[in-house]
């Protein structure tokens, strides 16, 4: 008996699929002929699945009369049921693939009728039955963010000292008891001026833009661990401490609703719009030019044999500038230091047998310079090229990022107007100093111990040689 209904069944079930296929259509709303055909054709299949499965079912109680009948009748009238419903199911099969057919040929087709589509979308109302509206008091709950400018802040007020206490009690466990942080737990005050260093601290006094971040991150997340536990009131005075604790308040401070706009953080213009997209994405969009792009010749301003990574033409290194490089920097601290034009040698050191004694036999600086020895200024012009990226120097020199050096010896320390020296090197010119061949030879050797806190970013001339050819070459182009 069930048997014969398992039968029966997927025909009633291939009728529903194709009743949504037909409303598919229908709120797809391309009115169009071929789908009102289908759908003519469709209600027709409804129709005859719907008598089939009365027929069935007619079947099905003649089934139940023979109910005492042979096991073949039985037989003969399930197959003949059976057969019905998978005719039934095949025609609503081919229809459906029809339906489909027709539909996708319709969706590429332009919408023909906008009201049709208006009309006929489903209601979101309708929805698909999840979820309800969300109360107002859970809204509120999660709606707690604070704007830079104070709105979305709670009634409330904290001062200074109440801050200090809070503070000392639920955070300076791992900020510590002024905010300097204790181990690697963030440090929340402090760092000021270094942002442009390589280690920048950033604190909510030296980099933080908005007040309203510090008041909306302490109360959504802070303490560590047992965030949502502070009073609005707990929160305004912890923020009032941490201010104080970047000198920015007083330690009478409030801070309320009313205050919290008197406040500006340090870094406040800190942060840009990020106008990327619309400055400088377009340039790089541009078709990039593919050939006879150089307008100008081609000229070589400079040779790999000169930096010493490539032997010279014969092939023989003994003949290339690295050669000379190498026995020149016999002995020095080999690895440590970029030499000549920033090739990293790595470590490893100089063979034994390099002619070190090559720069025993050089003259002092001193007498070098004095001698104005040819050889010896061009090994000076040559290692100037170290220098070239940040100073000039002959006719017509500019400061660049370093001032010129016309004429340097004899001049006072940080001594040229309209260059902006550090504070290192002003105090050098109000004490007087003066370079000389010896103060220059030193500066050169170790600019930041010869002058603690020069902002020259060079880390100093290994090689007795270059810095007296350097000495040599600067006198020989300042006369
Ligand atoms: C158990 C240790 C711990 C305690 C207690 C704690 N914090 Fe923090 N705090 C952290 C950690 C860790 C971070 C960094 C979290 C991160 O980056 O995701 C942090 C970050 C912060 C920051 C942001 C720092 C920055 O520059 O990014 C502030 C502000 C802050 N905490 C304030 C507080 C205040 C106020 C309290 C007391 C109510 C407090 N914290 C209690 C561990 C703690
Ligand atoms: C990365 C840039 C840079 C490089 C490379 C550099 N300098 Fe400087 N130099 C400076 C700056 C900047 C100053 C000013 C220092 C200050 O104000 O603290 C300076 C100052 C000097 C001064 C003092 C000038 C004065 O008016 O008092 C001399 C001399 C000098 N540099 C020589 C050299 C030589 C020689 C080299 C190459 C071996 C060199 N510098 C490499 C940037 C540079």
């Amino acid at each position: 008996m069930s048997k014969f209904l398992n039968l029966a069944l997927p025909a009633a079930g291939g009728t529903a699929l194709v009743l949504g296929g037909a409303y598919g259509i229908a709120t797809s709303s391309y009115g169009n002929d071929r789908i009102d055909v289908l759908e003519a054709n469709l209600t027709a299949a409804q129709a005859v699945a719907s008598a089939q499965v009365a027929e069935a079912g007619e079947l099905r109680t003649a089934l139940e009369a023979l109910s005492a009948t042979t096991e073949e009748q039985m037989a003969a009238l399930r197959a003949e049921a059976g057969a019905q419903a998978n005719a039934a199911e095949r025609q609503i099969a081919a229809l459906q693939t029809q339906l489909q057919t027709a539909q996708a040929k319709t969706s590429d087709a332009p919408a023909t009728d906008a009201a049709t589509l208006v009309t006929a979308a489903p209601k979101p109302d309708q929805g698909f039955g999840l979820g309800r509206t969300a109360l107002p008091e859970e809204i509120a709950a999660w709606d707690v963010d604070v704007l830079p400018d104070g709105r979305g802040l709670p009634e409330g007020a904290g001062d200074v000292w109440t801050g200090e206490e809070v503070f000392g009690e639920k955070c300076a466990s791992c900020h510590g008891d002024f905010a300097e942080g204790r181990d690697n737990w963030p440090v929340l005050a402090g760092g000021f001026d270094t942002l442009a260093d390589e280690n920048p601290v950033k604190t909510v006094g030296s980099y933080w833009p908005y007040l309203s971040t510090v008041w909306d991150y302490v109360h959504r997340s802070m303490p560590f661990g047992n965030a949502g536990t502070l009073s609005d009131d707990e929160v305004y005075a912890i923020t009032a401490y941490i201010l104080f604790s970047n000198d920015l308040v007083g330690d009478d401070f409030t801070l309320s609703q009313e205050t919290f706009a008197d406040v500006t953080l340090g870094n406040a213009d800190g942060f840009v719009v990020d106008d990327r997209a619309e400055v400088e994405y377009p340039q790089w969009r541009a078709e990039p030019c593919m050939e006879n792009c150089k307008t100008a010749a081609a000229q070589i301003t400079r040779r790999s044999t000169d930096v010493g990574v490539t032997p010279a033409d014969d092939g023989s290194m003994a003949e290339s500038h690295m050669e000379q490089q190498l026995a020149l920097l016999g002995g020095v601290e080999w690895g440590k230091e970029r030499v000549a034009g920033s090739v990293f040698m790595g470590a490893g050191g100089v063979a034994e047998d390099e002619p070190v004694e090559e720069i025993a036999s050089l003259d002092p600086p001193a007498e070098a310079a004095e001698a104005a020895d040819p050889a010896l200024v061009a090994q000076g012009e040559k290692a100037f090229r170290r220098c070239k990226s940040c100073h000039a120097v002959g006719p017509g020199a500019k400061n660049k990022t370093g001032p010129h050096l016309n004429s340097v010896f004899g001049r006072t320390i940080g001594g040229l107007d309209g260059f902006k020296y550090s504070s290192a090197f002003q105090s050098a010119a109000e004490a007087g100093r003066v370079w000389d061949d010896a103060s220059i030879a030193a500066f050169l050797a170790k600019p930041k111990s010869y002058i603690d806190g020069t902002k020259m970013t060079f880390a100093g001339l290994k090689n007795e040689a270059d810095i007296a050819g350097i000495i040599a070459y600067l006198k020989a182009i300042s006369q």
